[in-house]
């Protein structure tokens, strides 16, 4: 009896959590890190996003699911287009859906579904014709001078009923063809929401709702997660005495409105407003959606950004870092928000999203060589889930940067997985603005540098050889004092935090490559391809340090080492 007592439940436990892993892709904690499993494994995704319009055409799509396993994906993001899906009301068409399982599966793909529907950019071009002719019932968000936009308001049960339902059937569509396989392993709830040139609506619904109380569900997430909010959010309310009611003005402050800073958040009050009721109603469609199949669920933003600094200029109400707790509130469906980087610089905003309580995934990068550089350092630092750029039907495998980079995270995959809980992975990006970065890693003070560190660029010769301009790579601390690297065109150099009298050096230095999930070595490095390339002989070496570099490869390939440091006396 007591034994039957002590397995009943654990048998329960161990079933419910086995028939999550092998049913439904999903998200998993581990400490602090979010991982997404996929037929019950942590699962890293080397995406690639297909163009806008690729995915409405099976045979425009025939050669390309090729083209991107050539490019070593093993995810694609692509999207479902409300318009085909259900051209006329409660009427599904599934031949464009089922088509991409069929391409993807063929080549062992991995599939993020974009829903494309009430709104793509702001823009609401992706809903079928019978909602599009349909002002009267499906309603346009207003402008200030209560002109009709083209985009259509979140102030309208009807549409986000007919959104949901529409969504509700595909994602029960997915459930019934496509759960045994997992081909689709997570979705985007439509695509860069919000309103342009105008930070709010302005129909009457719209104005009625801003002149009323905060809704009492965000009112209530604010009072029960009272210093445990995202800054910017807190000080808002903060500076307008933590109120508990009130109407939007009196809660969050009549908005500043600051045209010399880009970063100033102007228009906040407007905004968080606008993207409360996004949230609700893409919560809506989520919620519906997952109720027929639950995979993890996100939505992406277009960002705020020197070249469109106000609510408007941006879309606003969608989901910009400082909002987080706003989707958190009313739509916990949404499970990650996530920004479209086309901005220069990606450290920053990636930071800007890496909140407590919202893991990394990027759905959308500037395609080429900086992105295939930074996709190491955001799995290295960041823990991403994924990284896809755009447009990944460009471009011939051997000649987009993507490919060799994920050849390269293919191998090492499982073992980026294992590290991501234990603080001991670091992400590295040099290039010629930030030549050097550093950080403590296993016990060393590490400097890495941009350069190949060959005995010719140390020397200063000139071989003719191209420098590069931007370097990306991972480093792993996988034991005491031993260490794997990723990358090329970067140096490590390795210093003891503590300095016990002893004099550090290189014990091995191999050039490998992983094999199913396996170590293999390739070539023991040592000598001239060794430690700091010409370390002993030419006195380069400086101070007790031990320094690391990649062989340059004939094809531009990254490389694999994996090395031990030692001390002598
Ligand atoms: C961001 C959008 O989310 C994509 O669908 C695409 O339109 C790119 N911008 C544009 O290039």
């Amino acid at each position: 009896m007591i034994k039957k007592l002590f397995y009943t439940p654990f048998l329960f436990f161990f079933y419910l959590s086995f028939a999550q892993n092998v049913s439904t892709p999903h998200l998993e904690k581990r400490g602090n890190v979010t991982q997404l499993v996929v037929n019950g494994k942590p699962f890293l995704v080397l995406g690639g996003e297909l163009h806008n319009s690729s995915t409405s055409s099976a045979a425009y799509m025939r050669p390309i699911w090729e083209q991107v396993k050539k490019k070593n994906l093993n995810t694609v993001i692509a999207p479902v287009y409300w318009e085909l899906l259900e051209p006329q009301q409660n009427k599904f068409d599934f031949s464009l859906v089922d088509s991409m399982l069929t391409g993807a599966r063929k080549y062992n793909l991995h599939l993020v579904v974009l829903w494309f529907a009430s709104w793509k950019n702001g823009y609401s071009m992706y809903v079928p014709s019978w909602v599009k002719n349909n002002s009267d019932k499906y309603r346009r968000a207003k402008d200030k001078d209560g002109k009709s936009l083209q985009q259509l308001s979140t102030f309208c049960e009807a549409t986000a009923e007919a959104d949901a339902n529409a969504f509700r059937t595909l994602m029960k569509h997915l459930q019934d063809v496509d759960a045994k396989q997992q081909t689709v392993i997570m979705v985007q709830v439509e695509n860069e929401v919000g309103l342009f040139s105008t930070p709010r609506d302005y129909n009457q619904a719209a104005n009625e709702a801003y002149n009323k109380s905060v809704p009492n569900d965000l009112m209530q997430y604010l009072v029960s997660h009272k210093g445990k909010l995202q800054p910017e959010l807190d000080s808002a309310w903060k500076s307008n005495g933590y109120k508990t009611s009130g109407t939007w003005e009196e809660v969050f402050g009549k908005s500043i409105v600051d045209k010399k800073n880009w970063q100033t958040l102007s228009y906040l009050t407007e905004e968080l407003f606008t993207v409360y009721y996004y949230a609700k109603y893409i919560g809506k469609v989520a919620t519906a959606g997952k109720a027929e199949y639950a995979v993890p669920m996100y939505v992406n933003a277009w960002l705020k950004q020197q070249m469109t600094p106000m609510p408007g200029n941006f879309p606003s109400g969608g989901p910009t870092p400082y909002t987080l707790d706003i989707w958190r509130a009313v739509a916990p469906s949404i499970d990650l928000i996530e920004p479209d980087i086309y901005v220069p610089d990606a450290t920053y905003v990636i930071q800007q999203y890496h909140r407590p309580g919202n893991a990394i995934f990027v759905p959308e990068i500037r395609p080429g060589i900086r992105s295939a550089n930074e996709a190491f350092w955001v799995f290295g630092e960041h823990n991403a889930i994924g990284v896809s750029p755009f447009g990944i039907d460009d471009g011939k495998p051997e000649e987009d940067p993507i490919t060799k980079t994920y050849a390269a995270l293919t191998q090492v995959k499982d073992l980026i997985l294992q590290h991501q809980e234990d603080g001991t992975m670091k992400g590295i990006l040099v290039d010629t603005i930030n030549r050097s970065q550093e950080f403590e890693l296993g016990g060393y003070h590490i400097k890495a540098q941009l350069g190949n560190g060959s005995l010719a660029e140390l020397a200063g010769f000139s071989v003719g050889e191209k420098k590069a301009d931007i370097a990306g790579g991972i480093v792993i601390n996988t034991g005491k004092d031993e260490f794997v690297a990723i990358g090329k065109d970067y140096t490590l150099t390795f210093t003891p935090l503590q300095d016990d009298g002893k004099t550090i050096d290189v014990e091995y230095l191999d050039e490998g490559t992983f094999v199913n999930g396996k170590w293999v070595t390739t070539r023991r490095l040592n000598g001239d391809e060794g430690t700091g390339g010409g370390d002993y002989g030419f006195g380069f070496k400086q101070g007790n340090n031990g320094m690391i570099r990649f062989q340059p490869s004939p094809t531009g390939d990254y490389s694999i080492v994996r090395f031990k440091m030692y001390r002598y006396w």
